[in-house]
């Protein structure tokens, strides 16, 4: 067992800081086995608090000398420990000049300054700053920084830092610098510096207002034809963040850095955002559809922090929400004005129900604010992030778009250049609109997903008809009881044509049209609607209006109706889910009792109907056709069984493939060949996702028409997005001959691209055939695999203990061994991505006894290591509480 248990920080205990650092300036000298940062810190007292020591945080730091003023100090006049440096400064304001040594060559927890592959860059958010010097690491410590970087020329001819460049030169012995200013203070998690060998991709763009800005995109050299589409995308953003919010960048010059080796997607820092290559590099011969989408969403994300958390930031961290959910929701409204909005918003509810939904009712279960942390690593979390993005949806759909726009302005010109709250947020939306959200705001106090049972009745001597809503919470860790919460139910009634009748509330003056948002406020609740001459059907929390678990009883007819007729088509999907989710269940019941599966033939008539549905976006045919993940099954059932899961989902996908192989084949053939030219347009992403939809499912009918079709599209495809999912049918086809020959063929055609080797990796984890555990421990030795890259660890442990349950779930408790021994050998490597990779193992509440009891095994033989990183101690320790 560790000795010393890392301390938890509460919310209540926050306080201003006991000094300022009004300026900051840095100097780096960076050699390959060390870099020395001169610091000099222009400090001062914070109000009238007096004689307090200035205690300076700091982690893994050699100091090398210490200067008050001019003084230099003695080692007796100060106190150093592990986590940070004592001075007891006389003076109310002073100049600290401080020196530290530090090894980013061995720096492989990624945080702090460190090097990927030839370069050195950075990662401070959110407490990496103090490994790099002493400093107040904190987010309300606003400072301005000016930089100067020190490096051998040949080796790192590109030196980069925040804001301006305001002067270089040469030095003796090969070596160069540069100076950058920051004119924006800024706290020290969004300090930047890259040096590195680079090759520089420009362009630029006018702001509305008439000024320019210098763009540059910086990568590898192999990767320079990969980053048009990043470019493309941070000009729309920079449009879009102007048309939407009224706001414009700043300085002179935004530039993007890719560096292959990153813990998380990209980091926003000032004026140069350091991204995770795969959210950067982008070419239609080696990114999919998806990969393209998620570079347009991250580099709209970092950018549209620049307002939403960088000119206004966070007060403290338990705050993150604040710059994350509602930069998320800002990226995800970006995505959904640039593709289309429907599907758009399927995907990401599709990605909260099975991920956030399982985190808010698993050990780790936190509110969108937290009130406490031990690591605050932990915290970038589904919750923060998607939730709290739900949480800004739902404000929008109470506010309106104009009377959010309000919001936002004042919530910008009140508080910016300040570090703030999500209670300044939420005051800035009250006041611009003359409203009140003190109950609204236990989404931000109260974790847990809310469950909203509804049902109807209608009275024909009346003509009403009374729909009663009840919202309950479950209990989630340190809360036991729930108080209601505001819950906007965007819905409409449904005639018998499927025609969408007038609302009108009793007691309400006025119509409210065909559709309505409804807010949900009390524990139990009655609307009653008039002037209802015929029994509706109704269509509920439209657009997925709440983070919520809707329970209405419908039944399998109710539901084949929606599918067909919702004129909400987020509504329409969501109907032939919930349908396909009923049939799931109940067979899996079935099959629990031993008894033969048999097919309801509504879910095939639905099924038929869509596919031949020649109105309906080919996108949208994609994503109703998917049945829901096994990942979703497993979050809506209450203990798991993941063997029947798997065995039914499967089943299904067959009987339907078999059921419809020949509309299936006529439309796939009306869809052209994946050999056509590649087109990056909203229609031809469309299509290509549905082709590849329809060729997953002719593949399970065992043909030698769709192999022959699958193998040619492998060879001949134009792009990544058809070849992956060739590659991906044949992988999970039972032909071992073809299977082998496309996997080789692809790993020497694309050996020294790392990103598509990733994609090699990741989609052999997920293969649910039999011996999957096998594959993925032999292909950790695999000269392309390297456990020190996060990218690698996600592509192929993540996606094996995340995407492939049946083999990670297997009986005899292996993969739960092999998980635990990779989170071991990663837990000091890099305690983030260790951290990360255990959430499977948490879950363990979800599965039968005899698994929860190895999975228990497991985590507890992690605790038992001596040297437990807190970011593994806290995820372990609370997952066993
Ligand atoms: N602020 C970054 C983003 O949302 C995430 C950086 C988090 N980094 C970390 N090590 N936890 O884009
Ligand atoms: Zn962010």
């Amino acid at each position: 067992m560790r000795t010393e248990q890392p301390q938890t920080i509460y919310l209540k205990d926050y306080r201003q800081p006991d000094y300022w650092i009004d300026e900051t300036h840095l100097t780096f000298e960076l050699f390959e086995d060390h870099a020395l940062v001169h610091s000099r810190l222009f400090i001062r007292r914070n109000g009238d608090a007096g004689l307090v020591p200035l205690v300076l945080d700091g982690q893994q730091l050699e100091l090398v000398s210490v200067a008050l003023g001019d003084q230099t100090l003695a080692p007796t006049d100060y106190q150093v420990d592990e986590h940070s440096l004592t001075l007891h400064p006389q003076a109310a304001e002073f100049e600290l000049a401080i020196t530290t040594r530090i090894e980013p060559q061995n720096n492989t927890a990624l945080e702090g300054l460190y090097k990927s592959g030839g370069m050195f860059c950075t990662q401070c958010e959110a407490e990496g700053f103090r490994k790099i010097t002493y400093y107040l690491d904190r987010p309300d410590v606003m400072s301005r920084f000016t930089t100067t970087i020190l490096a051998d020329r040949g080796s790192y001819p590109i030196l980069l830092s925040n804001g301006n460049l305001i002067a270089s030169g040469e030095h003796e012995g090969g070596r160069h610098w540069a100076t950058w200013e920051d004119p924006f203070p800024k706290p020290s998690y969004l300090f930047a510096l890259v040096a590195g060998d680079l090759c520089l991709i420009q362009d630029s763009y006018t702001t509305l207002s008439g000024r320019t800005i210098d763009l540059r995109i910086y990568v590898e050299p192999e990767n320079r034809e990969q980053c048009g589409h990043a470019m493309d995308s941070l000009k729309r953003s920079m449009r879009w963040d102007e048309e939407v919010y009224g706001r414009e960048y700043d300085l002179d010059i935004f530039m993007i850095v890719a560096v292959n080796d990153f813990n998380m997607g990209a980091m926003e820092n000032k004026g140069l955002n350091i991204f995770n290559s795969s959210c950067v590099l982008a070419h239609p011969d080696t990114a999919t559809d998806m990969a393209f989408q998620r570079v347009e969403s991250v580099v709209a994300h970092e950018y549209f922090h620049n307002w939403s958390g960088n000119r206004v930031t966070c007060r403290d961290w338990f705050q993150l929400s604040l710059k994350e959910g509602f930069t998320v929701f800002r990226d995800a409204e970006f995505s959904a004005d640039m593709n289309s909005r429907t599907v758009k918003r399927i995907e990401d509810v599709t990605f909260l129900r099975a991920n956030q939904f399982a985190e808010d009712a698993g050990p780790m279960a936190h509110p969108v604010r937290p009130e406490s942390y031990m690591e605050i690593s932990n915290f970038y979390t589904l919750t923060i992030y998607e939730k709290g993005a739900e949480v800004v949806r739902m404000l929008h759909t109470l506010l309106g778009a104009e009377g959010f726009r309000k919001g936002t302005d004042l919530y910008f010109e009140r508080h910016d250049g300040q570090a703030v709250t999500c209670d300044d947020f939420i005051a800035a939306l009250e006041d611009a609109n003359g409203v009140d959200f003190t109950q609204f705001k236990r989404w931000y106090s109260q974790a847990g997903t809310p469950v909203l049972e509804v049902d109807g009745e209608f009275n024909a001597s009346s003509s009403t008809y009374r729909l009663r809503c009840r919202q309950s919470c479950p209990p989630t860790p340190g809360q036991s009881e729930k108080l209601p919460f505001v819950i906007p139910l965007r819905m409409a009634l449904l005639d018998s044509e499927g025609r969408e009748m007038p609302l009108k509330l009793a007691g309400e003056a006025h119509a409210r049209g065909n559709e309505t948002v409804l807010a949900v406020t009390e524990a139990e609740q009655e609307f009653v609607f008039e002037g209802i001459t015929e029994e509706p059907l109704p269509s509920l929390l439209r657009g997925f209006s709440a983070p919520v678990k809707l329970v209405y009883p419908y039944t399998r007819e109710d539901r084949v109706f929606l599918a067909m007729h919702d004129p909400d088509g987020f509504n329409r999907w969501e109907a032939a889910q919930s349908l396909a989710v009923d049939v799931l269940q109940g067979l899996v019941e079935i099959h629990q009792a031993g008894r033969p599966l048999l097919l309801d033939q509504r879910l095939l008539e639905v099924w038929r109907s869509v596919l031949a549905d020649a109105e309906l976006d080919q996108a949208m045919v994609a994503e109703i056709l998917r049945l829901p993940s096994e990942a979703y099954l497993i979050e809506l059932a209450r203990v798991a069984d993941v063997d029947a899961i798997h065995h039914v989902r499967e089943w299904v996908r067959r009987e339907l493939a078999n059921a419809l192989a020949e509309p299936m084949w006529q439309r796939f053939d009306a869809l052209g060949s994946a050999a056509q030219p590649w087109s990056a347009d909203a229609a031809s992403m469309a299509r290509r996702s549905l082709r590849n939809t329809l060729l997953g499912y002719l593949m399970l009918t065992g043909s030698s028409a769709a192999m022959s079709a699958c193998v040619r599209q492998f060879v001949e495809a134009s792009n990544m997005t058809d070849r992956q999912a060739a590659l991906v049918a044949l992988v999970n086809s039972p032909d071992e001959h073809q299977k082998h020959a496309a996997l080789q063929e692809f790993a020497q055609r694309w050996a020294d691209y790392p990103l598509v080797m990733d994609q090699w990796f990741n989609i052999q984890a997920s293969s649910p055939l039999p011996g999957g555990l096998e594959r993925v421990q032999e292909l950790m030795t695999h000269p392309a695999f390297n456990i020190r890259n996060p990218n690698k660890v996600r592509s192929l442990i993540g996606a094996f203990a995340n995407n492939n349950l049946v083999n990670f779930h297997r009986k005899d408790g292996a993969g739960y061994r092999f998980l635990a021994d990779r989170v071991i050998e990663l837990n000091l490597m890099n305690p983030q991505i260790a951290s990360r990779l255990v959430t499977p193992l948490t879950r363990w509440r979800k599965f039968d006894p005899a698994r929860q009891e190895m999975m228990k095994v497991e985590l507890a033989r992690i605790l038992e290591q001596d040297k437990l990183s807190p970011d593994v101690y806290e995820v372990v320790s609370k997952s066993l509480a």
